[in-house]
């Protein structure tokens, strides 16, 4: 008897594109980045969402079958031109988001269509060593010794989460990763009051507690103190907790400070902490020759955020975390699934990275950065980081002359943070200092609403102000003045609704 083959499957290949449809849409998205670079300085940086609608505008109904080509066109052109804000705009001086670098945004592009998985190194060859050769020159340029490397990731939350994982389990003393943190005794990390949420979040996800930072006051400039460091790790020690690592901060969100990072070291090597550094806005700033020496100490960290997100300009998103020792990371994230096996003496290849961080399944971010690095050069980025830091001084310096605006919590980095007084002062009866932080929290509201300029907000020694954070390789002094202008305009605007108030 014979058994007849059986008929196979016809193909389907509704979700395979000729290479006409692909240029098509290729080409027409090509031609909208275009236009966006061109248009960029005459549109608003942003607008009255709530005005505008978008929830609405966008919620086209999921068809049955495919969307015309046209109707795909002028859905991404409104997308483009009316539905987004855009921190790549020149006046976009708010939080500490990049502007996106074009050689970036062309990096993600062929990251995207070569579709590489950079969890393992057989699906993604070139793509690993290109993110090796990326964190590796990072550590470099941080003053790391030769051997240190590490990870890419989503940003400065990630990478100090995957740099305080590392150290809770080099740290722990006893098996933390199978018995869990309640197994021990306590652990402490050190940080200053200032340090960025994300590090307490960190201590959180990794079961430590969020109290398990112990939040250090700060000296005049902003920086840890040291003497209250010391005494906070003798006390824990004391009280039985363990101490088991100091994060000191590159450029804190703020006002940019940077703690004494290379006095920090010598407390960590003192009392055998791990030292982390969240450099995530600030760290890069090393690329520039004139800053690097703020930055002392640097290279004696044991791990190190930052994001190139921020200050290396790339688009969203890449942050990266780099290790003294990166055999940290795979006693902290590997494990082995049985259907990954792979005989790496027989094939030859380098690491997965799978097994150095929290990502199983990896896209290829490094393309961007590096892309970055090669099209511009190291000194390029050098020269506009400084930029960026002369044009948060002539800002600071332009505020100080005008009677109605008054600086605070001057940093080195390439934050401005001021407020808005109004000439006649503060209406009577009311408190200076509460009034004007009422204004500057509402005025900064108006500032983001009328969309011509763009800033944000930070509370500098209790108070209530603007902040201006120049990461954008766009900006140029006439618009740090109209940021003051426009803030000038409204703030008087402001103060004459809540005093008729
Ligand atoms: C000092 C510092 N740490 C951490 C973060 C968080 O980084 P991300 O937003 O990339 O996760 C920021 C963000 O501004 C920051 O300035």
């Amino acid at each position: 008897m014979t058994i007849e083959p059986p008929a196979p499957p016809e193909k389907v290949d509704d979700l395979r594109w000729d290479d006409d449809r692909a240029s098509t849409l290729g080409s027409y998205a090509l031609e909208l980045f275009r236009e966006l670079l061109t248009k960029l300085p005459s549109l608003p940086v942003s607008r009255r969402w709530k005005e505008v609608g978008v929830p609405k505008r966008l919620a086209l109904e999921v068809p049955d079958g495919p969307t015309s080509m046209d109707a795909i066109k002028r859905h991404l052109r409104e997308l483009v031109f009316e539905l987004s804000m855009y921190p790549g705009h020149p006046r976009f001086m708010a939080f500490i988001t990049g502007p996106g670098t074009i050689p970036g945004v062309i990096g993600d592009f062929v990251a995207a269509f070569l579709n590489q998985n950079v969890g393992g190194y057989r699906l993604a060859p070139a793509a690993t060593e290109i993110e090796r050769f990326v964190t590796n020159f990072f550590a470099k340029e941080f003053g790391l010794p030769e051997g240190a490397g590490g990870i890419l990731c989503s940003g400065g939350a990630m990478a100090n989460f995957i740099g305080l994982k590392a150290m809770r389990d080099a740290k722990a003393g006893f098996r933390v990763r199978t018995e869990g943190v309640a197994a021990g005794t306590p652990m402490a990390i050190y940080a200053s009051v200032e340090v960025h949420d994300v590090v307490t979040r960190a201590a959180d996800m990794l079961g430590m507690g969020s109290e398990s930072v112990r939040k250090i006051p700060v000296d005049a400039q902003r920086r840890m103190r040291m003497e209250s460091l010391v005494d906070r790790i003798h006390h824990d020690k004391q009280a039985g907790v363990r101490p088991v690592c100091v994060v000191g901060s590159a450029g804190t969100v703020s006002t940019g400070s940077i703690d004494p990072l290379d006095a920090i070291a010598d407390v960590c090597a003192q009392n055998e902490l791990w030292f982390h550094v969240d450099g995530a806005y600030g760290a890069l700033g090393v690329l520039a020759d004139e800053l690097r020496p703020l930055f002392r100490g640097l290279g004696r960290a044991d791990s190190i955020a930052f994001d190139p997100h921020k200050w290396l300009y790339v688009p969203h998103s890449a942050g990266c975390v780099v290790l003294r020792d990166p055999q940290k990371l795979k006693d902290a994230f590997s494990l082995a699934p049985s259907y990954v096996k792979e005989d790496k003496a027989r094939t030859g290849h380098g690491d997965d990275y799978h097994t150095m961080g929290p990502q199983f399944s990896r896209g290829f971010q490094a393309l961007k950065v590096w892309l970055s690095l090669l099209a511009h050069g190291r000194r390029a980025y050098g020269k506009r980081i400084g930029h960026d830091v002369a044009l948060a001084r002539y800002m600071g310096e332009r505020v100080d002359a005008h009677p109605e605006l008054e600086q605070f919590g001057k940093g080195p980095l390439s934050i401005c943070c001021f407020r808005y007084v109004p000439k006649e002062g503060v209406p009577e009866g009311l408190r200076r200092d509460t009034y004007l932080d009422a204004l500057s929290e509402r005025l900064m509201t108006e500032l983001q609403l009328d969309g011509r300029v763009y800033c944000s907000n930070a509370v500098v020694d209790g108070r209530a102000v603007l902040r201006a954070c120049i990461v954008n390789f766009r900006t140029e002094a006439s618009d740090v003045d109209a940021l003051l202008d426009v803030t000038v305009e409204l703030g008087r605007k402001v103060h004459a609704e809540m005093r008729a108030a």
